[in-house]
């Protein structure tokens, strides 16, 4: 596994994200044995670094996620957990319950990271700064950072945080360049802030090409693998990608350790 480290803190470059574990936007009882299933797959094969939400079927995740934790008996601190408070929670008594809710389903009593989740529409961010400043002060929170954020609101974050943003989570892939274009990428890379790229895969439906499938087959690896290697090359990115799929799971975790040439990585920028 290869790691990123900005200001004090050293977080692995993939991680398992959660959305669709446990369900969607609710909860889908039926889905529990194949989401605990992947859970403790992600487990066994050494993730440490998992991704959920206070929204992902509506907290489900989260408790699907502690208990996937209890059952494997990992130590809470050789693991990094981050969660997300959801945008219609982001006036302060808000942004406390979300947290306080979140850490008791976890089954936890700290959150290496915590999101804004979204951005919302004219939204002023002081009351819930001074929330979130309040979380990392008591110690239920140990890092802040937000999502889906563009610059603007970015820099916005940054000038009401206590602590330094340690995270923009966006979309970002092979298939979708949005944050690189906006100029989010090279101001977090210029800024010592990650780039967590959210939807690595393109939900799976990355889009092949000729030069992506000849350097796949150059590494033994598939196209998910190599895209994801893509990613992690990039200073200051790391990434989430999610699977139902145990082989996938173990793929996606090894393509951390893939070393593409400096010709590949400007080949597949390119491509
Ligand atoms: N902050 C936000 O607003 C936001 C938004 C979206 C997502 N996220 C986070 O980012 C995580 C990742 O995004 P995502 O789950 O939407 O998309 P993703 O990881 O790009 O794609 C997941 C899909 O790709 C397939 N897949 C994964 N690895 C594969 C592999 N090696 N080979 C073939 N197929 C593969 C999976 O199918 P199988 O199960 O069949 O492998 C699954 O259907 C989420 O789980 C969530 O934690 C955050």
């Amino acid at each position: 596994m290869k790691y990123e480290t900005v200001h004090d803190v050293t977080i692995p470059k993939i991680g398992f994200g959660t959305w669709k574990i446990g369900g969607g936007s609710r909860p889908d009882p039926k889905l529990d044995p194949v989401s605990l299933a992947a859970l403790h797959s992600a487990l066994e094969v050494g993730y440490t670094h998992f991704d959920t939400a206070e929204t992902y079927a509506n907290g489900h995740a989260e408790e699907l996620l502690g208990r996937a934790i209890r059952e494997m008996g990992v130590r809470r601190e050789a693991l990094f957990i981050t969660s997300k408070v959801q945008p219609a929670h982001l006036k302060y008594e808000q942004v406390l319950k979300s947290c306080e809710a979140s850490l008791n389903r976890l089954g936890t009593d700290y959150l290496d990271l915590y999101l804004i989740h979204w951005p919302r529409a004219g939204g002023k961010y002081e009351e819930t700064f001074r929330a979130l400043n309040k979380l990392v002060r008591d110690g239920k929170v140990k890092h802040l950072g937000v999502s889906n954020f563009n610059l603007k609101l970015l820099k916005q974050s940054q000038s009401l945080s206590e602590t330094p943003i340690v995270t923009n989570q966006v979309p970002y892939s092979l298939s979708d360049r949005s944050y690189v274009k906006n100029g989010v990428l090279e101001y977090c890379q210029q800024n010592d802030i990650l780039l967590t790229a959210y939807e690595p895969v393109n939900t799976g439906n990355l889009r092949s090409n000729k030069t992506l499938e000849a350097i796949a087959k150059a590494h033994n690896a598939t196209i998910f693998q190599i895209a994801l290697a893509w990613l992690v090359q990039q200073p200051r990115v790391i990434t989430i990608p999610m699977s139902f799929n145990p082989q996938h799971i173990k793929e996606n975790f090894d393509a951390a350790d893939i070393v593409l040439t400096n010709e590949e990585l400007t080949q597949l920028t390119n491509a």
